[in-house]
């Protein structure tokens, strides 16, 4: 089990993946995303290398890596280092965001992508990462408490909506 840059190698099993998370999602674009990414792979990963970089950032975004968790050659998860915070990430999202693709949830991948990513935190210079989850995803605290993620605060919800927590990882 591996973190991998995002590449053509894992397609067929990453399309599967977002048509799993299609089922349990809200998000009104993703449907149209799956097929452009299906009829255009290339443009998509150029899409995700873009977002690396400093530039045509959207102005409320900071540069950010993507890599996919692959255990036997296919696509498991996806993980996203925010290369610094701003206003918006200090409250939601922090430096690191995850996510297992609904068929191989609680199986131990989510554990695992955090604890692979930490080292590559590091290397982009991230000595103490963010970690921000709703106070209801008993998964994700788990995760977090696993990789030595220390509570910092809680953040008010409101009506439907649950608190935020917030930790900070100390990548040694
Ligand atoms: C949250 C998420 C990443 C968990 O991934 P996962 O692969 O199931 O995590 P793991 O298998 O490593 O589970 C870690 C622990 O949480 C528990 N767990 C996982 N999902 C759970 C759930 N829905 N309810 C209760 N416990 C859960 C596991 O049993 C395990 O417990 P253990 O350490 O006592 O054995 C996954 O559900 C997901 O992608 N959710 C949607 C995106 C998301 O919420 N991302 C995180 C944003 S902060």
């Amino acid at each position: 089990m591996f973190l991998s840059e995002p590449t053509k190698k894992y397609k067929q099993s990453f399309i599967e993946a977002m048509r799993e998370t299609e089922e349990e999602s809200s998000d009104p674009d993703i449907h149209k995303r799956i097929t452009e990414a299906e009829q255009d792979f290339d443009k998509y990963l150029d899409g995700l290398k873009e977002q690396e970089k400093d530039k045509n950032l959207k102005p409320e975004h900071v540069p950010q890596t993507t890599y996919w968790l692959i255990d036997n050659d296919e696509y498991i998860g996806a993980v996203r280092i925010r290369h610094s915070l701003n206003e918006a990430l200090m409250k939601e999202g922090g430096h690191i965001g995850y996510d297992i693709r609904p068929s191989k949830r609680k199986l131990g991948y989510g554990s695992k992508i955090l604890e692979l990513v930490l080292p590559k935190a590091k290397i982009l210079g991230i000595t103490k990462a963010l970690l921000t989850c709703n106070s209801t995803n008993t998964g994700s605290i788990k995760i977090i408490e696993k990789n030595g993620g220390i509570l910092w605060d809680k953040i008010p919800g409101g009506v439907d909506k649950p608190d935020k927590l917030r930790y900070w990882i100390e990548i040694k």
